[in-house]
């Protein structure tokens, strides 16, 4: 029996049964590869290419294991979003928009690594070493022990590596590292792919701790392929708003701590600087009460953060309203408005909704429905809620309330940046944080009591 061939996709990981130019699931070209098949593909109980395997070592899950060593930057926002520190042989991708600044917050954390005693090199295979050198004299840091290198060549630079067997190395980026046995082009998907698998590989077998930077494209992935997201240990986004100052870095995996904890950095003039006190951050432009304005206690991460929403309700002249999202989920907006009108009959048809986090933030967190919802009716109903409450919980679709995890420290939070009620689901459990809860059974209740409406 011929053994039929086996083509995935480098890109997307889609498996085919022959060859084709492009990519049905993703749509990329020229990604798909020929794969030889790992397990046998002949008859029943014949080993690979007729050889022997060597037995797995196995152990059972009670084998004493110490927890890795961890280092810490000193650069706090950066250590907890690694999930207490930088791990040794873990591997890491950065990814962000270009110019919203990973190479700078980077170059910070390498400076504080080597000052910490952790022998650190720096690639560079976008920049000169003079403009590297350049901007470490601008930020202050032209003294650190980093050893810098501008290099795009992988074969020089795991020489490089296998040599210096540093702690810490930085690749930036990956989308400029050239594989020369791999036949195309910097950037190219496969290319990605070699140089990432190659460092990977790198950082398990001689310990070091790699970071990737990698560019995002406008669909919000690293450009090149997924896969670069499966063969790393950790991977961190840096995001940030035009116009806006402050970066955050987010954690979307990471095998040695939370997932979606965050760091919030400010831009400024002379590098990032830490922002301790997020809340105070994105609440900062609040002033008089204002009709469709809600803050929303929330927690990202393992942190607390309050973040304001903004609705805006305006009768359309449009046969087909418009539904406008920023730093929120469209999909949960729609839900909302047809929980509103199936279950408190309060109607948006003919109406414009606009919803938007201040501050450019990003909340996935799902106890902002009940924020959400209450900032579309302070919006339609032209009722400001008091400057003094905040506003958390999930709403089902049936519209009732329900409790949300870490209640306690949302309300701890706004105790501490001056709040002093909260509209909460029922059986919320909040200890004597002292502020004056709000319970509500379901979203008629808050349309009755809140507004007065319905
Ligand atoms: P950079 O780190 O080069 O971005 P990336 O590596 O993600 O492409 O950051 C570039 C931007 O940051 C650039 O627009 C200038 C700005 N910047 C500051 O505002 N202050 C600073 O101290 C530095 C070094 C850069
Ligand atoms: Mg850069």
């Amino acid at each position: 029996m011929a053994k039929s061939p086996s083509f995935t996709c480098t890109s997307c990981g889609a498996a085919y049964s022959k060859w084709s130019g492009r990519c049905e699931a993703c749509g990329s070209w020229n990604t798909i590869v020929e794969e030889a098949p790992l397990s046998s593909a002949g008859p029943a109980g014949k080993t690979l290419g007729g050889a022997k395997g060597a037995n797995v070592t196995l152990s059972d899950l009670a084998t004493e294991e110490t927890p890795p060593p961890r280092a810490q930057s000193g650069i706090e926002e950066l250590d907890r979003v690694l999930g207490g520190g930088l791990v040794p042989a873990s591997a890491i991708l950065v990814g962000g928009d270009p110019g919203i600044g990973k190479s700078t917050l980077l170059l910070q954390a390498t400076a504080r690594f080597a000052a910490n005693g952790l022998n650190v090199l720096y690639i560079s295979g976008e920049e000169a070493s003079a403009q590297v050198r350049m901007r470490a004299q601008r930020l202050g840091l032209a003294q650190a022990p980093v050893k810098l290198g501008a290099e795009t060549n992988l074969r020089d630079i795991l020489t490089t590596l296998e040599a210096e067997k540093p702690h810490l190395a930085i690749i930036d980026s990956i989308q400029t590292m050239w594989a020369d046995n791999v036949d195309s082009a910097p950037g190219s998907v496969s290319q990605v792919r070699a140089a990432a698998h190659e460092l990977t590989q790198f950082a398990k077998r001689r310990g070091t701790a790699i970071i990737l930077v990698g560019h995002v494209t406008k669909e919000g992935q690293i450009a090149g392929p997924r896969v670069v997201e499966h063969m790393v240990d950790t991977v961190l986004y840096f995001e940030g708003e035009r116009g806006h100052q402050f970066r955050i870095l987010r954690a979307v995996k990471n095998r040695f701590g939370p997932a979606d904890e965050i760091g919030v950095f400010e831009m400024t003039g002379s590098g990032l600087q830490e922002v301790a006190n997020p809340s105070a951050l994105f609440l900062s432009e609040r002033g008089q009460p204002s009709p469709g304005s809600v803050v929303f206690a929330g927690i990202e991460g393992t942190r607390p953060v309050l973040t304001e929403f903004q609705a805006l309700v305006a009768p359309t002249p449009h046969s087909q309203p418009r539904r406008s999202v920023v730093g929120w989920d469209g999909g949960r907006l729609a839900m909302i408005l047809a929980v509103l009108e199936a279950r408190c009959g309060i109607p948006f048809a003919g109406l414009d909704v606009y919803l938007n986090v201040a501050g450019g933030m990003k909340i996935a967190d799902p106890a902002a429905d009940l924020a959400v919802a209450t900032a579309l009716l302070s919006a339609r109903e032209d009722a400001a809620l008091p400057v003094d409450t905040v506003v958390f919980g999930e709403i089902s679709l049936s519209g009732a309330l329900r409790p949300v995890g870490q209640t306690e420290n949302r309300l701890k939070e706004a105790v501490k940046l001056g709040f002093s009620t909260a509209i909460v689901p029922q059986r919320s459990k909040a200890g004597g944080t002292g502020l004056t809860l709000r319970p509500m059974n379901d979203l008629a209740q808050v349309v009755g009591e809140v507004f007065g409406a319905g």
